[in-house]
């Protein structure tokens, strides 16, 4: 019932609630937050991917802006020898503005990286962008070869079909369940049925050619995940564990003191609010949890 009360009063609760109980999920507002936190993670063996946040762009100036933010951040990634990769989204390169801006933008970053070594995501964001994701992907990785790589998200159903031509392209691919709620029409709705499809498109993704993010911390599919990787005989150079900042620090430590390489999304910047949310929607026992602590602290003091 807490959930669902949390779930439907989203959208009135004033911004400075959402910020403290989803500060957990963010780096800070600067990059040199995101980069202290990129450091932390290292020194307890995780690498990172730096996000910085920001969607659904309707100006062509923000656009620029968010390009010249992610310049930046490859600089902090070379000058700090940082073990880290960037993500970054369509809509907020421009995609809704002019799919051949976003692309423009997206290569501008991409030169950049391939000259530095540092390899860019491009992240997935709600159906309605997915084939539009894929078409820029595919223009993209045919002039950064090896530089970028795509996300697919297990529960849409056109996913299987996705993730066979991305394996015979020997693409990297981050698998994740997806976090936008979709009609029933495209996507999958049942938890347990996103598992299953989730397990249906890794499997097809790890006998395939290319290298494998598994994002998840769903601790039942991180066990199906390691049992398929033994039985597929899948190499440790051609896969790597996901996890988003903020969520299970005890299983990431599980699965870095087993060897297993693993990667935390780290976000950062000043537009934390959309992020946020989906995070709070997603998991709104972040909220009683934030909310015990609050009090707590109330009655310590
Ligand atoms: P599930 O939601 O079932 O969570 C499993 C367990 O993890 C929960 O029981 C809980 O304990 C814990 N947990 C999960 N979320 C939590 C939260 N917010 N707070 C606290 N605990 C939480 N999606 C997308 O559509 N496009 C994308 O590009 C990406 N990119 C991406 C990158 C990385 C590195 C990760 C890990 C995830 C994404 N996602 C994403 C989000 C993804 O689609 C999905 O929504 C979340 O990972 C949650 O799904 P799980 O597989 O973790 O399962």
């Amino acid at each position: 019932m807490f959930d669902s009360l949390v779930r439907a009063t989203l959208p009135i609760t004033p911004k400075p609630l959402i910020h403290f109980f989803a500060r957990k999920y963010v780096a800070g507002a600067t990059l040199a937050e995101a980069v202290a936190t990129v450091r932390r993670l290292s020194e307890n063996g995780c690498r990172a991917t730096i996000d910085v946040l920001g969607e659904s762009v309707t100006e062509r100036q923000h656009a620029a802006g968010a390009v010249a933010s992610y310049h930046e951040v490859l600089d902090a990634i070379t000058a700090g020898s940082l073990a880290a990769h960037v993500s970054l989204k369509p809509t907020q390169m421009g995609l809704n503005i002019d799919p051949a801006l976003c692309r423009d933008n997206i290569a501008s970053v991409l030169e950049h990286a391939q000259r530095a070594g540092i390899f860019v995501r491009i992240d997935m964001e709600d159906a309605p962008t997915t084939d539009a994701t894929l078409r820029l992907y595919d223009e993209l990785i045919r002039r950064f070869p090896r530089a970028t790589g795509v996300v697919l998200q297990a529960r849409l159903r056109r996913t299987l079909v996705d993730a066979a031509a991305l394996a015979e392209a020997g693409a990297n691919v981050r698998l994740c369940k997806g976090i936008y709620l979709e009609p029933r029409t495209i996507a999958y709705e049942e938890r347990e049925t996103i598992r299953r499809a989730y397990l249906h498109a890794l499997e097809i993704l790890l006998a395939g050619r290319g290298y494998v993010a598994i994002a998840t911390h769903d601790e039942l599919l991180v066990c199906e995940a390691l049992a398929m990787i033994r039985r597929l005989g899948v190499g440790p150079d051609r896969f790597e564990f996901q996890m988003l900042l903020g969520v299970d620090p005890e299983l990431r430590a599980i699965l870095t003191s087993a060897g297993h390489r693993l990667r935390v999304y780290v976000p950062f910047g000043s537009h934390w609010y959309p992020y946020s949310v989906r995070r709070l929607r997603e998991n709104p026992t972040i909220a009683r949890v934030g909310l015990e602590a609050f009090l707590r602290g109330r009655m310590e003091s």
